[in-house]
């Protein structure tokens, strides 16, 4: 029997995940708008999608800090509270046999004032604003660029937000170095126009990436450590003269120096927010081709499930997927059964209740007759 497949068995760090399924990070800005604890919600989202266990699940993007955005609902790993109420998350999806990885996330200029500390100018690698407006139509700020000993402090608030994301009974940490946030802002050629040892050639826009990845490994250790990327996104404004050298040297160097680390994930250049799969003339392989361990792909499986079945077949790949897991809370389930899936809604991925959020049906769910008068 191939030991490839979605539904082979597979190692992550310390956890063996009984299929390759995984949830993607997604960001539903449902947490508490001012202490941005995560709540009930979270617990109940998290554990239905823990489903009969043996997955792999990644949280929303987390904030590290007070000064790493800040979007109104999403949550944070930096405060004691946080701390708290996201152990009742890692419980949840524990008790269902699952494994649950956070997501570090520092948005930098993607940002405003008005959402930080102090009303704090947001901070990126140069001081280039993303053009236009974000997706509340607030027309984006110029940022500050970050002076040289800022972005130790900046290294050590992953670090710091990793041992919270342990303590607060997380199995690793996935580092967000991927759409346009932060560690992207320095790795892309267009936002970063530094003179000094981050920016400039290849290895400099790196150094950040790796330098964090570094800081975390030492702090949690490599088997509860991964990375996201996504060479060729343009979101957020973003765009790199030479994708294939700029990843192909960081995954290299991850290779080289932290082989191995819990896993390594990529996002498609085919994603589009458009449902449908999309189309790129380019794809992941000369960095697939690279990493030899773990790799989680990401981009559009939800509307190709026959091109998630092969090509975990072909290549061990795990496959994340976000759209149809926000909609298909037993999404491995009906995908092993070859059930039908839910419908996503656009409209209710942002923010507000339960609605859209927690009250999409499993497969069972939709099964049952409506109660009737008569039998009620
Ligand atoms: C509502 C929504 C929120 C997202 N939030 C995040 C996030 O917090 N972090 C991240 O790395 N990617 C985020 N993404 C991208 C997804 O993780 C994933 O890469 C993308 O949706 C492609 O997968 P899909 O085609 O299966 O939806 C988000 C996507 C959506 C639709």
């Amino acid at each position: 029997m191939s030991s490839k497949g979605l539904f082979q068995p597979i190692r992550i760090g310390n956890h063996e995940l009984k299929h390759r399924v995984v949830l993607a990070p997604l960001t539903r800005l449902r947490a508490d708008p001012e202490t941005h604890v995560p709540n009930e919600k979270h617990v109940q989202y998290y554990g239905q999608r823990a489903g009969n266990g043996g997955g792999l699940l990644i949280t929303e993007a987390t904030n590290i800090s007070p000064m790493a955005g800040n979007y109104p609902g999403a949550p944070g790993i930096w405060s004691k509270e946080q701390i708290e109420g996201w152990k009742k998350v890692t419980k949840a999806v524990h008790d269902r046999g699952s494994t649950i990885f956070v997501q570090l996330w520092h948005v930098g200029r993607a940002t405003h004032a008005v959402w930080l500390p102090n009303n704090a100018q947001p901070v990126s690698a140069s001081a280039i604003a993303i053009n236009g407006s974000d997706t509340f139509g607030i027309a984006h700020e110029v940022p500050r660029a970050l002076e040289i000993n800022e972005i130790s402090d900046l290294i050590n608030d992953y670090a710091k937000a990793a041992k919270n994301a342990i303590e607060a009974g997380f199995d690793g940490v996935e580092i967000h170095g991927a759409n346009g946030y932060i560690i992207d802002q320095f790795i892309n050629s267009n936002s970063n126009q530094r003179t000094d040892r981050y920016g400039g050639s290849i290895e400099n826009r790196t150094r950040l990436a790796l330098e964090v990845v570094d800081a975390v490994v030492k702090t949690v250790g490599a088997d509860k450590t991964a990375i996201r990327l996504s060479p060729f996104t343009h979101f957020q404004d973003v765009d790199d003269a030479t994708p294939n050298d700029t990843w192909g040297y960081l995954v290299q160097q991850l290779q080289n120096n932290h082989p191995d680390l819990a896993y390594l994930h990529m996002i498609e250049p085919r994603f589009t927010f458009e449902d449908s799969a999309g189309a790129s003339e380019h794809n992941l392989d000369h960095f697939r081709n690279i990493w030899k361990s773990v790799f989680i792909n990401a981009g559009g499986f939800g509307h190709d499930l026959a091109g998630a079945i092969e090509h975990a077949e072909k290549t061990g790949d795990l496959i994340a997927f976000g759209r149809y897991y926000i909609a298909n809370p037993d999404l491995p389930y009906r995908l092993q059964q070859q059930l039908p899936l839910n419908a996503y809604n656009r409209a209710t991925f942002y923010g507000a209740g339960p609605e859209g959020y927690t009250d999409y049906p499993t497969y069972e769910e939709t099964q049952i007759a409506p109660v009737t008068a008569a039998t009620a």
